[in-house]
């Protein structure tokens, strides 16, 4: 797993409109080039709210891990997870998610919490966090979502898989 960088700003754009991940993603919807271009550019350069990684497997580029923290609201972080078509259904999800949280934890030292909002028929999405020790948490709910969180603790206690 490697940070993001700008020279990824088209790659991105081109992951996340593929209909695969757009058929999963919360708002169901692709982004346009400008909308893409500003958000990824404002999310690089602030980094206390953004944490955007590019999943590496076997040297090839494979998918995105994502920690997003709201303004005023440092404590939970939300993340957004997919790997490319052709890399899933082999076990590399849960192991980039726990990475990220590491990553997370490692970067950000007053966050608490991960949320993921997983589409309520995505069962594989569900298992894999669930895989990476996310537990149901029913605080905070999205509709046609299921919400899970892990704490702080629970990541650091982790063995991160290789
Ligand atoms: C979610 C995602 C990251 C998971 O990564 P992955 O490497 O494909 O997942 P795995 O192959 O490790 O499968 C994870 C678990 O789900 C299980 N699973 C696979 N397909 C399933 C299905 N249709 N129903 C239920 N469980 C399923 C697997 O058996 C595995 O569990 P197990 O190890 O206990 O058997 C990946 O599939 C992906 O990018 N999906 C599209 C984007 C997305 O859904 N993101 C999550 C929402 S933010």
């Amino acid at each position: 797993m490697r940070p993001a960088v700008t020279d990824d700003v088209r790659t991105l754009f081109e992951w996340r409109n593929l209909s695969e991940i757009v058929r999963l993603s919360s708002s169901q919807v692709e982004v346009d080039w400008d909308s893409h271009q500003a958000w990824f550019t404002a999310a690089l350069a602030n980094r206390d709210q953004h944490l955007i990684n590019v999943v590496v497997i076997g040297g090839r580029d494979a998918g995105l891990v994502r920690f997003d923290r709201a303004y005023g609201n440092p404590e939970q972080a939300t993340i957004s997870a997919y790997l490319l078509p052709g890399e899933t259904g082999q076990g590399a999800g849960y192991k980039a998610i726990m990475t990220g949280n590491r990553r997370a934890v490692e970067a950000w030292d007053d966050f608490y919490e991960v949320i993921a909002h997983v589409r309520s028929d995505n069962a594989r999405g569900v298992r894999s966090f669930q895989k990476a020790g996310f537990v149901e948490c029913r605080d905070e709910q999205i509709a046609g979502h299921r919400t899970l969180s892990i704490d702080r603790g629970t990541i650091l206690q982790q063995l991160v898989p290789s």
